[in-house]
């Protein structure tokens, strides 16, 4: 298992950006426990309907806010009030805002006592949340598309995959990854190009799909280091594909996948939901097949890069700004902003550059 510093990507451990920690329809079950970037996490929803992410362990004895299922102020509905939470152990109650404002047994509360509360927001059914090694503000807004909120697209229920035993670094390759499509995924394109805009990767490529007799022209973009989506025509079907990887730790990645697909009829029909469930579950075929290498090959620390392979070293470059001081960003922005291309790729055509209307907006 190779870890950033093996890939050269530091100072930082893990990236900033924003990031998948759960789908927002796991928390109806109650408070979650998850471990991102190396940590422990305690993740809720406030009776107000408001997403609280905390550092995971109590202050007074370090338990764990949202790993128990057995004390009895969680079998009884008691730990959130409001929009704080309860320690599972002695009671403690910490806000929103991490602070402690309550103890049950003792008064007045130290109130300078406080858990580190992290920025999450809920995106198109997901729970996402702001990482950053230096602890800074969102440098940029999450992605969200249009048709999430249009009435006719049928909202994904996202695959949870394994956590690779593979960096993030290997799945971002796949951007420049032109030769790849051919063997990987019998889609090889006609044409192909990378462009990069500050914090965004873009790929657009496409070919004719002798197989199935149609065109296939996918968009295809992260937002971050964490959050791909990819926009496909083939022939007349489009669909919205989400790519979400999180660090769990070092050299080891939490993967979703999900897909939104227009249905027939408003309100949609069983049938409806069935078929966009199949559209999900072809996109996820697809993909296993990406999945299935990450899972199996050794770590490309160096690659054989080639003349008519992808840009891998400048999606390389683009990718270590998240793993770079702050500071540094721009440097990275003004060397790399713009397109790339690859002798015998010829550039995409108008018509797939009007595809996009406003999806880096
Ligand atoms: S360990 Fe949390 S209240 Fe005691
Ligand atoms: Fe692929």
């Amino acid at each position: 298992m190779a870890k950033a510093s093996d890939y050269n990507l530091g100072p930082h451990t893990f990236p900033r950006g924003w990031f998948v920690v759960a789908e927002s329809s796991e928390l109806d079950a109650g408070p979650l426990a998850v471990r991102f970037f190396g940590q422990d996490f305690a993740l809720y929803r406030g009776d107000s309907g408001r997403l609280v992410m905390l550092d995971a362990y109590c202050a007074h004895m370090g338990t764990h806010l949202t790993a128990s299922r057995s004390a009895i102020i969680v079998v009884d509905g008691k730990q959130i009030e409001g929009d704080s939470i309860r320690c599972p152990y002695h009671g403690w109650r910490y806000g929103p805002d991490g602070h402690l404002n309550d103890i049950p047994y003792h008064d007045p509360c130290p109130k300078t006592v406080a858990l580190k509360s992290y920025a999450v927001r809920e995106v198109m059914g997901c729970v996402m949340m702001w990482h950053d090694p230096e602890g800074a503000p969102a440098l940029f807004e999450p992605p969200l598309l249009q048709e999430w909120d249009d009435p006719a697209w049928v909202h994904w229920r996202l695959d949870h995959l394994d956590a690779l035993q593979v960096h993030g670094q290997e799945l971002m390759d796949n951007m420049a990854d032109v030769q790849h499509l051919g063997p990987t995924h019998g889609a090889p394109c006609e044409y192909f190009e990378n462009e990069f805009i500050d914090h965004i990767c873009i790929q657009r490529q496409g070919g004719f799909q002798k197989a199935y007799d149609a065109f296939l022209a996918t968009t295809t973009w992260y937002t971050g280091p964490g959050l791909l989506l990819s926009k496909q025509e083939f022939g007349r079907v489009l669909t919205y594909e989400l790519i979400a990887n999180t660090p769990v730790d070092d050299g080891v990645t939490q993967v979703w996948h999900g897909a939104l697909t227009r249905a027939q009829n408003v309100p949609h029909t069983e049938a409806d939901i069935a078929a966009a469930g199949q559209v999900q579950a072809g996109a996820l075929r697809a993909f296993s097949a990406d999945f299935e290498v990450w899972r199996n090959k050794r770590p490309a620390i160096r690659i054989m890069q080639l003349h008519k392979d992808g840009p891998f070293r400048t999606v390389r470059q683009w990718y270590a700004q998240f793993y770079d001081e702050r500071a540094k960003i721009g440097q990275y922005h003004a060397r790399l902003n713009g397109r790339h291309h690859i002798p015998g790729f010829e550039r995409p055509g108008d018509q797939h550059m009007a595809m996009e209307g406003g999806l880096f907006a």
